[in-house]
């Protein structure tokens, strides 16, 4: 057994009330419970379920390091339990991300988007979790480059002599499924270079450079590849650890103050604002979005998450900050869904539909096919 705490995001989307807009309480609920059951035979320390849009996402804490079989099966049990109950009650998209009949051994190219950070708890540990609908991995990259890349977002890395050190930034290639690590400060220029690529390059998970450990990690999972089909955009998650070296939890939240456009929502073939906001807020209502950010954080402590619930209140019980709740927020949601009415008003041109490459719903090969015989030579 590993003496470091793991914290591990599982989420998939398994069905809706109402087209892709939230799942049913009860699906949330039959998670819960198996969750509370891996807790009881001492598998999790601790756990928390929540959802985004219609993503749920299994928050977990153990002490079993990074992809575990036995957590990775509790998650893919609680989905499939809710699943069953999506079916029974003809939700819409039931057991969408359930790529695989039976679960074998990793729950990575199953369908449910993972990420999993496993590290030494410090005297205090404040975590946030991002979790994000309608949207996919690498629109993470511009914040977390903000956070980790940029003194003028994060003021630590001038004033903090850890922070200032300068972290290492693991970037994927999510379509060649290759990896390289490169280091901040120093090559600054050269990880934008290739993270301003979003189609392929992502962020998957930040390292301090003075010994501190994970710094972030976000989960990349790209279904359509992973399914060698599209069945659903990945919606993806970013775990963070804050403070006393890492970016303040108040760096980490500065980005989302910009305005900024992000790949996949409707039919996952549209780019559209970032909207942050609390996640009872988080159904979408304008056009399938506008793709929703949320985040929500807990002090860790001895492996249980510490919200503002009592000290003793059950695992699994607990009542996080949701920091993108506030009035502080409007702006940018106001701001957020200017630019979404903007970007609609081309209809389907781009920039407001993705790349040809990327688009999840395509009817031009076919169109084109039939036209074969009547296009001529200029
Ligand atoms: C959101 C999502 C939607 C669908 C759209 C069309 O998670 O997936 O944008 O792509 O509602 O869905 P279908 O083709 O199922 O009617
Ligand atoms: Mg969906
Ligand atoms: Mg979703």
């Amino acid at each position: 057994m590993s003496q470091k705490v793991t914290v591990s995001v599982i989420k998939a989307d398994i069905g809706s009330v109402v087209g892709h807009s939230r799942p049913h309480p009860s699906m949330m609920e039959k998670c819960r419970e198996v969750l509370a059951e891996g807790r009881a035979c001492g598998l999790l320390q601790d756990f928390y379920v929540t959802r985004v849009g219609d993503d749920i996402n299994l928050l977990m804490s153990h002490y079993k390091g990074e992809n575990c079989s036995d957590i990775h099966k509790l998650a893919w049990d609680a989905f499939s339990e809710a699943t069953k109950l999506a079916k029974k009650m003809k939700l819409y998209a039931a057991g969408q991300d359930i790529l695989c009949d039976a679960f074998s051994g990793n729950i990575k190219g199953a369908g449910p988007g993972t990420a999993e950070i496993e590290f030494e708890e410090r005297g205090s540990e404040p975590m946030l979790f991002f979790m994000a609908d309608k949207t996919e991995p690498s629109a993470y990259s511009l914040p977390l480059s903000r956070v980790f890349l940029d003194p003028f977002t994060t003021t630590g890395l001038v004033i903090d002599p850890r922070a200032k050190k300068g972290f290492d930034v693991e970037i994927h290639d999510v379509v060649d499924s290759k990896k390289v690590v490169m280091s901040s400060p120093d090559e600054t220029y050269d990880i934008l270079s290739l993270l301003g690529d979003t189609t392929r390059y992502a962020i998957k998970r930040i390292e301090s450079r003075v010994g501190l450990g994970t710094a972030c990690v976000v989960s990349t999972d790209k279904l359509n590849i992973t399914a060698g089909k599209y069945v659903g955009k990945d919606d993806p998650v970013c775990i963070c650890r804050a403070q006393s070296g890492l970016p303040a939890v108040g760096e980490y939240l500065q980005p989302y103050m910009n305005t900024m456009l992000v790949a996949g929502w409707m039919r996952g073939s549209h780019y559209g604002a970032f909207y942050p906001c609390a996640v009872e807020d988080s159904d979408p209502t304008y056009f399938d979005g506008p793709p929703r950010i949320c985040c929500i954080g807990f002090q860790l402590n001895e492996g249980r998450f510490q919200g503002l619930e009592p000290m003793d209140s059950a695992p699994g019980d607990h009542t996080p900050i949701d920091f993108f709740a506030g009035q502080v927020w409007d702006e940018v949601r106001t701001e957020s869904v200017k630019a979404c009415k903007m970007i609609r008003g081309h209809g389907p041109f781009m920039p407001a539909i993705l790349s040809p490459d990327e688009m999840e719903y395509t009817t031009r090969p076919a169109v084109l096919q039939q036209l074969t015989p009547r296009f001529q030579d200029l």
